[in-house]
């Protein structure tokens, strides 16, 4: 894009702010910002503030397993499950693209310490419990790691330092998630330095495209992968590549499952499975209707009773079939770091402006079955979202520790 373009598109959209200073950068400079400008998203930058909510279709409850049912036949469901691993047939897939500005920790969120006397990094905490099953498998699975260009130097620098914490190097693979511009609460673009337009990471549900783009999906084909269990780095008792849940799924005969925990309350904050027109769906407690978020079954157990936590098996060859589908959107308010006109550097304290972000959940709605598969939350729901209070290290330590994690 030259120069004239980028202020022609800019001008319609009328954001020719971004252009201030731009004859007093490098060249490289330039180019690097005339190609941030090809890559905007307009349609997504015209949501800001005007997001419509997409009315929900027809809810209906979805069947599960539950942990009983789980628990009559769990041998039978981790003996195909850990033939599937032995076969090569299982990959995991981490997401660690996030920024996890509600920690507020400086580095990726996988390198937070969650010891007490040792040390524990979030990240060899997950290579610990992935090792728990491939340890027992006698093989180990493709692990697939997803970071930002905010964090992905950072990331594999770490995993080198530290060894890959016993997890061979080989196995493991990573790629970069991409990026959207944001903007200020009049839409306006917002620049991170002269010459660069702030950006954050595209939500978590870009992960499969993303991952084709980075020309990985061969390497899926090539090992024979045919389910990924995606995860996310900040629930720290996760069973990743969980036996059981791959076996319940394959037997099942669906294409995808889903980890759920039981909701503690009717109104616990937390996206919820259900059926929308027929299809697998999740829904945010805040969509359900009293009626709905407060429904029981004749043994008294809520109707709608299953959150999920962000772990999900596909099946390879379904993801293919959606990785075209368009996700929606979201508007998400965020705390955003920017330069102002006068180039000074502010790093606010409250949320200041909208990201653009596709979530995973969506792409439940893809999918042309799930399986609900509860697991108990004490042992297997630690998220650390927060450093203190609800979802937080304190609350993921104590987890961590009844667990019997030394920490
Ligand atoms: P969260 O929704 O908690 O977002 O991510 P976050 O960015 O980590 O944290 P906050 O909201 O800024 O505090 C859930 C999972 O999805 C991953 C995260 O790394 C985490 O594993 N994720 C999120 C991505 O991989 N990419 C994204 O763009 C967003």
């Amino acid at each position: 894009m030259t120069k004239e373009q980028a202020m022609k598109v800019l001008e319609e959209h009328n954001q020719t702010h971004v252009m201030r200073g731009f004859d007093d950068l490098t060249s490289s400079q330039q180019e690097t910002l005339l190609n941030q400008i090809a890559d905007l998203q307009w349609d997504d930058i015209a949501l800001a503030g005007n997001q419509t909510e997409i009315p929900l279709g027809e809810i209906t409850p979805i069947e599960g397993m539950d942990v009983e049912e789980i628990d009559a036949k769990r041998d039978e469901f981790a003996k195909i499950g850990y033939d599937a691993i032995k076969e090569g047939k299982v990959a995991a897939l981490l997401l660690a693209g996030g920024m996890g500005t509600r920690l507020g920790f400086d580095k990726p969120k996988g390198e937070l310490n969650v010891g007490i006397d040792n040390t524990l990094y979030i990240f060899q905490c997950l290579i610990n419990n992935l090792m728990d099953v491939t340890n027992v498998a006698g093989k180990t699975v493709p692990l697939y790691i997803m970071t930002s260009e905010k964090n992905n130097d950072e990331t594999i620098r770490f995993f080198e330092e530290q060894n890959y914490f016993g997890y061979p190097k080989e196995d493991v693979a990573f790629f970069v998630q991409e990026m959207a511009a944001a903007v200020d609460y009049d839409g306006k673009l917002l620049m991170e330095e002269p010459g660069r337009l702030a950006t954050s990471p595209n939500g978590n549900g870009g992960w499969f495209s993303s991952l084709q783009k980075a020309g990985l999906l061969e390497d899926v084909h090539k090992r024979g992968v045919e389910w990924i269990n995606i995860f996310a780095v900040d629930n720290v008792l996760q069973r990743i590549c969980d036996p059981a849940f791959i076996g319940a799924t394959i037997a099942s005969g669906k294409v995808s499952g889903s980890k759920v925990v039981r909701k503690v309350d009717p109104y616990e904050k937390m996206g919820v499975m259900c059926l929308e027109d027929g299809k697998p769906s999740v829904v945010e407690y805040y969509e359900l209707s009293e009626d709905m978020a407060e429904a029981t079954n004749a043994d008294g157990k809520l109707t709608y009773a299953y959150g999920v936590i962000l772990n999900y098996i596909f099946r390879v060859d379904k993801l293919e079939e959606i990785v075209e589908k368009h996700l929606p959107v979201h508007v998400v308010e965020k705390k955003i770091p920017y330069i102002t006109a006068e180039g000074e550097n502010v790093k606010p304290t409250e949320p200041n402006g909208y990201k653009f972000e596709t979530l995973v959940v969506d792409m439940i709605r893809l999918m042309d079955d799930n399986l609900p598969f509860e697991v108990v939350r004490e042992k297997e729901f630690a998220p650390i979202k927060n450093l203190h209070g609800v979802d937080s290290l304190d609350s993921a330590r104590e987890l961590l520790k009844a667990n019997g994690v030394e920490l």
